[in-house]
């Protein structure tokens, strides 16, 4: 199932576009990765859960395997080279589980739904779940994950044509971002997500389109910074793509 909704090849592409694109990634990589070892001064946390782990290219995890007792790197996939790593690191759990709380699962059973469900608003009726974790986490960050909870599984059921309105797509994916914030704020943490999607044309012409559409929580440190997404004009063609990007630490 996750496969077959390109969670996989996804996260594949995200590797592909940051080996084109190493040089332009960097000061985003290193801004996320020095804003998380600025972050849970003076707090007593042992267990610390990583969401989004993915490649872990934005992510000290030397450094924070030794300051934490133990560290839990969640996602909904770990790549091979990956489940090698972190072999190295004797308290690093690995744990693939879905973030947004069963929307892979639901989005999959409605891949048939058609025209049977014009009359319902059928997305409303996910309601979102904390998933289990192999150990209780007391402090989490989430890493440059946020936006891609709602998109990956709404482009799945736009690719699988499932008739939604497109009041319902908004609706759900404030749920899924509101799940997500509403849960990780339930403990310390911090937060590095894009915010907004810039994309410049040849011809001056530039457009924002907004990723996030919940409010932020309040926090005690934040940063902001714009990260050369993609410069080579394969995100959208022959145009250069920039992300606003938001830390916060609460
Ligand atoms: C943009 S990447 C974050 C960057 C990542 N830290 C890295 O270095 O590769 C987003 C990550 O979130 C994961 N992800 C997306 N949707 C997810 C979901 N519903 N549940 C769990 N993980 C998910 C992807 O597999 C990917 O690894």
């Amino acid at each position: 199932m996750v496969r077959k909704m390109k969670f996989i090849s996804d996260q594949a592409g995200i590797m592909n576009r940051y080996l084109r694109e190493q040089e332009h990634w960097d000061a985003h990589l290193n801004n996320t990765m020095a804003f998380i070892l600025g972050s849970f001064r003076d707090r007593e946390i042992r267990n610390l859960a990583i969401l989004g782990s993915g490649w872990l290219l934005d992510l000290p995890l030397k450094e924070l395997s030794k300051k934490f007792k133990k560290i839990l790197l969640v996602d909904v996939y770990h790549p091979p080279q990956i489940i090698k790593k972190a072999e190295k690191y004797p308290n690093v759990i690995l744990h693939e589980t879905d973030l947004s709380g069963g929307g892979i699962q639901f989005c999959w059973d409605l891949r048939k739904a058609k025209e049977e469900h014009l009359e319902n608003y059928v997305l409303d009726e996910f309601s979102p779940k904390i998933p289990d974790m192999p150990v209780k986490p007391d402090a989490f960050i989430s890493l440059n994950l946020l936006s891609q909870l709602d998109s990956l599984l709404v482009e799945f059921l736009e690719r699988k044509k499932v008739r939604v309105t497109d009041t319902e797509i908004r609706r759900f994916r404030a749920k899924i971002q509101q799940f997500h914030l509403d849960w990780i704020t339930s403990k310390p943490g911090c937060l590095v997500t894009d915010v907004t999607e810039l994309a410049n044309g040849p011809g001056n012409k530039s457009e924002e389109r907004p990723l996030i559409v919940v409010d932020f929580p309040g926090s005690r440190r934040s940063e902001e910074w714009t990260w050369d997404f993609d410069l080579a004009g394969t995100y959208h063609h022959d145009r250069e793509t920039r992300m606003k990007v938001a830390a916060m630490e609460w």
